[in-house]
């Protein structure tokens, strides 16, 4: 089962793909986090993606395919992933679907994670004085929250034709959000 979580920044992605990938048992991929590991590592990928994740804009789709036809093509993603942060972009969802396509499986279910904008700035700003994320500054975050709107809400438009969408209120507790996706899901 190949499941994935939309939503602007801060709206719950990485908290709630945690929660599923451990209940279901399936692996999480999460793009953000494989670039500011590649950062933190000084690779020459990291250091190209950090031009443009410091200021809140998308790592270009030239260097992030790869990347992402690499971690579906993992083992562990064999039958099933949870996946964080990726498909952003028509290219990305494009090299996704054929991607799974080829092996004869599909996205299940995509889960939009609905957050007022109010509140995810609340979140972000929160975050950014525990845990200094770079890209948590308030130029960036106003940067990511355009990005999102203009690059990534239009795959919504492109899910919702194959009536995959569940559209899951993202304000709530965490555990209120998860026993939704649950419900959701089925499983
Ligand atoms: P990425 O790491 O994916 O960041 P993002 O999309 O901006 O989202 P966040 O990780 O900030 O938030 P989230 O939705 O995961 O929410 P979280 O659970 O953390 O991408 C960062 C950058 O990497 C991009 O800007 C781009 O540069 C690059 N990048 C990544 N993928 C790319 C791709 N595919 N293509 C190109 N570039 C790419 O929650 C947020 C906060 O809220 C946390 O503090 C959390 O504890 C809190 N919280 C969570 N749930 C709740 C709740 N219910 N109530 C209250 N607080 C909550
Ligand atoms: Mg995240």
């Amino acid at each position: 089962m190949f499941i994935l979580i939309l939503g602007a920044p801060g709206s719950g992605k990485g908290t709630q793909g945690q929660i599923l990938a451990e209940r279901l048992g399936l692996p999480k991929i999460t793009t953000g986090d494989l670039i500011r590991t590649a950062m933190q590592d000084g690779t020459p990928f990291g250091l190209e993606a950090r031009k443009y994740y410091d200021e809140g804009k998308l790592v270009p789709d030239s260097i992030i395919l790869g990347m992402i036809k690499d971690e579906l093509a993992r083992p562990e993603a064999k039958d099933g992933a949870i996946l964080d942060g990726f498909p952003r972009t028509a290219a990305q969802a494009e090299l996704v679907d054929r991607t799974l396509g080829e092996r004869g499986q599909r996205l299940n279910h995509i889960l939009l994670l609905d957050v007022t904008e109010e509140e995810l700035v609340r979140r972000l700003r929160a975050r950014a004085r525990v845990e200094g994320r770079t890209d948590d500054s308030p130029e960036a975050v106003a940067t990511r929250l355009q990005v999102y709107q203009r690059d990534t809400a239009p795959l919504i438009a492109h899910y919702a034709q194959r009536g995959i969408v569940h559209r899951v209120p993202g304000t709530g507790t965490v555990d209120e959000i998860a026993g939704e996706i649950k419900r959701i899901i089925g499983r």
